[in-house]
């Protein structure tokens, strides 16, 4: 069997942006006042990719995602979305977040066709292409539906269909599925591995479960702990796809990869939990 030290050579990639790359954060540091949460951040994500990245608690990981969505501003350093400077929130982004951020008073279609009501796109046109996506997410016959009225998974659903009716060119998710019991995680994994082979498109995923980051992701990038987080790693996903989550976690190649980012991640929350103690 291979070493921790070989495994490691085959997996290890640069995080950093390169002429290829749909979206290149280069050397961002992210301050809240006085506090320094990341500091010369450069990650690279090429178009039709999936990064997945992985960081103890509080080490930064919404953050640099706020920062791409241009909700947060970096201290220093550039982020770029296909070659354009990202200033204030970004149209070509699309997200799906933990916490539902569906409207309870408006229905699972109303719902979908929001984005598509903010680009002043005409009602007849939006109502088509939301029940559309709808179907795609096996929501047929849940148009009507209140937030109130759908499972947490059909709720996740409808985020999922909301998110991806703009067409967004990336598409940022912070622990979407973490709320989630495990069945429905699995089954909401693969549904949005699903729709994101019929069109690629580069996502950003911010996780704590490793397993999920390498089910999903074709590289996983690690950062330290916080405060001052940084790049530790990044690490291919050499696993085919199409990937079932579930099946996939006894793959061979998984397991090996699993040893040798959680040797790499192990320390850093490590280092989190002694400082919480202090
Ligand atoms: N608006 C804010 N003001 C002050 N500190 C913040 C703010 N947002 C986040 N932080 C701090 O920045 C660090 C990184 O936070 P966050 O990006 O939410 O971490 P993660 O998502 O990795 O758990 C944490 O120490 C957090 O307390
Ligand atoms: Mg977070």
């Amino acid at each position: 069997m291979a070493t921790t030290a070989t495994v490691r050579q085959l997996h290890q990639d640069p995080a950093g942006a390169n002429a290829a790359s749909l979206v290149a954060i280069e050397g961002i540091t992210m301050s809240f006042g006085d506090f320094t949460a990341v500091r010369d951040v450069d990650i690279g994500v090429g178009d039709g990719e999936f990064l997945a990245i992985v960081g103890p608690t509080g080490c930064g990981k919404s953050t640099i995602l706020n920062a791409v969505a241009g909700l947060l501003t970096p201290a220093r350093g550039r982020i770029a979305i296909d070659g354009k400077p990202v200033k204030g929130v970004q149209e070509s982004v699309g997200y799906l977040f933990q916490q539902d951020a569906l409207l309870p008073w408006k229905t699972a279609l109303q719902n979908v066709e929001l984005g598509l009501r903010f680009r002043g796109v005409a009602a007849a046109e939006r109502e088509a292409r939301a029940r559309a996506w709808l179907a795609k997410v096996g929501l047929t016959g849940f148009e009507a539906r209140y937030p109130h009225q759908l499972s947490g998974g059909q709720r996740k659903r409808v985020q999922m269909a909301q998110a991806l009716i703009v067409e967004p060119k990336v598409i940022l998710m912070d622990e979407p599925f973490s709320a989630l019991d495990i069945h429905t995680r699995h089954l909401m994994q693969n549904e949005l591995l699903r729709l994101w082979q019929e069109q690629r498109r580069s996502v950003i995923l911010i996780t704590h479960d490793l397993e999920e980051a390498i089910a999903l992701g074709d590289r996983v990038v690690v950062l330290s702990a916080g405060p001052s987080s940084r790049v530790v790693e990044s690490f291919h996903v050499p696993l085919d796809r199409p990937r079932d989550v579930a099946e996939i976690k006894l793959d061979p190649c998984f397991i090996d990869l699993y040893r040798d980012i959680w040797a790499c991640l192990r320390g850093e929350v490590e280092k989190t939990y002694a400082q919480q103690r202090d």
